[in-house]
C-alpha cells in the first residue's frame, strides 16, 4: 500500500524528541528512506509516512507523544477523506519501552521500531503493507544499526553529530536510558574517523560525538587494542579542516585522566563541558547509584580547571528524588555556589515505570518538587547570566553556523557553547572568525565581526 512504486517519490515527515542521539537517528533514518522513495518535508499535513522519533526520560515527554498521535490521526482521515492516506510511525525510546502497548493506546498506529532495529524500516514499511494490523520491532539484532543506515550524500551543516557510543550500563536509579537503549556499545574507531572525514569532506567544522555515555567509550582501535575517547579525539584532531571538537554527554566516572589530559593539549577540543552531577548531596548519590560522591566530583572538576583554566561547565539536575530532603537540596545549591556553571538544566523527579527510583520510599510531593526547582533554577539563571555577561567586550572565536533571524545576520558559536547574533555575510557560514562581544543577555549574546580573521 505504501511502499512506493519506481520513479514515485512519497514523502516523509519526521519529528524528533528528546537528545541529541535522536536528532542523529532521525537524520540516518530520513537519508535511509531516501533510497526507498521518501524525500523529507517540513510540514506533516503532506506526509505519506510520519514518523515521531520519541524521547521516554521524564513522563511529560512520553505523553507528547501521545497527544500528538491524537492530532494526527485527526489528520489522517482528513486526508483519507481527500482520497490519499498517511502511516504513522513511533520509533524512539517511547517505541522500545512501550512496545505492543504503544498499539493498544493508539491501535491506529501503523510501525513501532526501537533505536536499534531503523535500518529495518523499509522492510517493516514493506509488511506494514501486506498485513492489516500495526507491525512492532523492538528487538536487539545482532547486526548493527550503524552498518546498515546510509550517511546522507550531499552537504553537512557547518556543525554535525557523530554517535560513537549506544546505551549505559549504569543503572542509574531514576533512569529509563538502559532499558531503551540496551548495553552500552561502543563503535569501531576506523568507522567513526571514516564518518568523519566524510562529514568534513562535506563541509563540516565542528563535530560533536555522542553517547548516552560518550565518554565511557572504549571503541575497537587499529590492531585490536581498545581506545578511549581522549585517543580518540586527538585522532580526530589530525583531520584537517576539522576546527571544533565536542562531545556529550558525559558520566563523571568516566572522565580518565587521557580525557582531560585531551583537554589540555588538543586546542580543536572546546573548553565546554557538560558533566551532569544530578545532586549535591551523597546520600542523595548513593540513592541514585551514581556510583561517586561529591568530593569525587570536585576533584574531577579541579582537574579540568587545572588542564584547561577557561573551562566553561554545564550539569543536570533532578530535584525531589526520593528520600531529598532540605539539607539534601541545601547541599545541591551549595555545590552549584561552589562549582559555578555556564549553563544547566535542571528537571524534576519523574517516577518512570520499571526503574528502581519509582518504587522507592520517600517520595517527595510535587509541591516540594516545584518549589525546590523554582530556587535551583533561579540560581542556576544567574550564573549563566553572569557567564554571558563576562564576556561583554572581549574579543572570541566564533563559528558561523547558519543564517540568523534577521537578514544580513548569521548566528554562531563561541568556545563556550554561547549563540552570538552578529552581522555578516551569508557566504562567511562555515568560517570561524573574530567577533567582539558587544552584549550579553541570558540566553545569547551580540558581537561585531573583526576585519582580523581567524
Ligand atoms: N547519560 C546522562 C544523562 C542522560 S538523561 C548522564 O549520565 O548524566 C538526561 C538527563 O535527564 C539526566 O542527566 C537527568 O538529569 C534527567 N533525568 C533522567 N531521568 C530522569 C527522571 N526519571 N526524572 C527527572 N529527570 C531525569
Ligand atoms: Fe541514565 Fe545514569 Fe546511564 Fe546517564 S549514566 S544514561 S543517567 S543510567
Ligand atoms: Fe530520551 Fe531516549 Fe534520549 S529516553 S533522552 S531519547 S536516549
Amino acid at each position: 500500500m505504501n511502499e512506493p512504486r519506481p520513479g514515485v517519490r512519497k514523502k516523509l515527515f519526521i519529528k524528533t524528541y528528546g537528545c541529541q542521539m535522536n536528532v542523529y537517528d532521525s537524520d540516518r533514518m530520513a537519508s535511509m528512506l531516501a533510497r526507498h522513495g521518501y524525500d523529507r518535508v517540513e510540514d506533516p499535513a503532506a506526509a505519506d509516512l510520519v514518523l515521531l522519533n520519541t524521547c521516554h526520560i521524564r513522563e511529560k515527554a512520553a505523553e507528547k507523544v501521545y497527544s500528538e498521535l491524537g492530532r494526527l490521526r485527526r489528520l489522517r482521515e482528513q486526508r483519507r477523506r481527500e482520497g490519499g492516506d498517511m502511516l504513522l510511525a513511533v520509533a524512539g525510546c517511547v517505541a522500545q519501552a512501550e512496545g505492543e502497548a504503544v498499539t493498544e493506546r493508539a491501535p491506529f498506529v501503523d510501525i513501532v521500531v526501537g533505536p536499534q532495529a531503523y535500518h529495518r524500516l523499509p522492510e517493516l514499511l514493506a509488511r506494514r503493507a501486506r498485513s492489516r494490523g500495526g507491525v512492532i520491532d523492538t528487538s536487539f539484532p545482532r547486526e548493527s544499526k550503524f552498518d546498515e543506515l546510509p550517511r546522507e550524500d550531499g552537504e553537512s551543516p557547518v556543525t554535525a553529530f557523530l554517535t560513537v557510543q549506544e546505551g549505559c550500563d549504569k543503572f542509574c536509579t531514576f533512569c529509563v536510558v538502559p532499558y531503551t537503549r540496551g548495553a552500552e556499545t561502543s563503535r569501531p574507531v576506523a568507522e567513526v574517523l571514516a564518518e568523519a572525514r566524510d562529514l568534513v569532506r562535506r563541509g563540516a567544522r565542528e563535530i560533536t560525538l555522542l553517547g548516552q555515555n560518550v565518554n565511557a567509550y572504549h571503541g575497537e582501535g587499529p590492531g585490536g587494542r581498545e581506545w578511549g575517547l581522549g585517543r580518540l579525539i586527538r585522532e580526530l584532531a589530525g583531520i584537517p579542516g576539522l576546527l571544533r571538537i565536542r562531545y556529550t554527554t558525559s558520566h563523571p566516572r568516566d572522565m580518565d585522566a587521557e580525557l582531560i589530559a585531551a583537554h589540555r593539549e588538543v586546542p580543536q577540543l572546546m573548553p565546554f563541558l557538560h558533566l551532569p552531577v544530578q545532586s549535591g548531596s551523597d546520600r542523595v548519590l548513593r540513592a541514585m547509584n551514581r556510583r561517586h560522591t561529591v568530593a569525587d566530583y570536585r576533584r574531577t572538576v579541579a582537574a579540568l580547571r587545572e588542564a584547561r583554566p577557561d573551562i566553561a561547565l554545564s550539569s543536570d539536575f533532578i530535584v525531589g528524588f526520593p528520600g531529598e530532603e532540605e539539607r539534601d537540596f541545601a547541599a545541591t545549591l551549595a555545590l552549584v555556589e561552589e562549582v559555578g556553571f555556564a549553563q544547566a538544566y535542571s528537571f524534576k523527579f519523574s517516577p518512570r515505570p520499571g526503574t528502581p527510583g519509582a518504587a522507592m520510599p520517600g517520595q517527595v510531593r510535587e509541591t516540594v518538587k516545584a518549589e525546590r526547582l523554582a530556587r535551583l533554577q533561579a540560581l542556576l539563571e544567574e550564573q549563566t547570566r553572569r557567564f554571558n555577561a563576562a564576556q561583554r567586550g572581549r574579543e572570541l572565536p566564533v563559528l558561523l553556523e547558519r543564517p540568523g533571524r534577521h537578514p544580513g545576520q548569521l548566528l554562531g558559536r563561541t568556545p563556550y557553547m554561547q549563540s552570538v547574533h552578529l552581522e555578516a555575510p551569508e557566504q562567511r557560514i562555515g568560517d570561524l572568525v573574530s567577533v567582539r562581544i558587544t552584549e550579553a543577555h541570558t540566553h545569547s549574546l551580540a558581537g561585531r565581526l573583526q576585519t582580523r580573521s581567524m
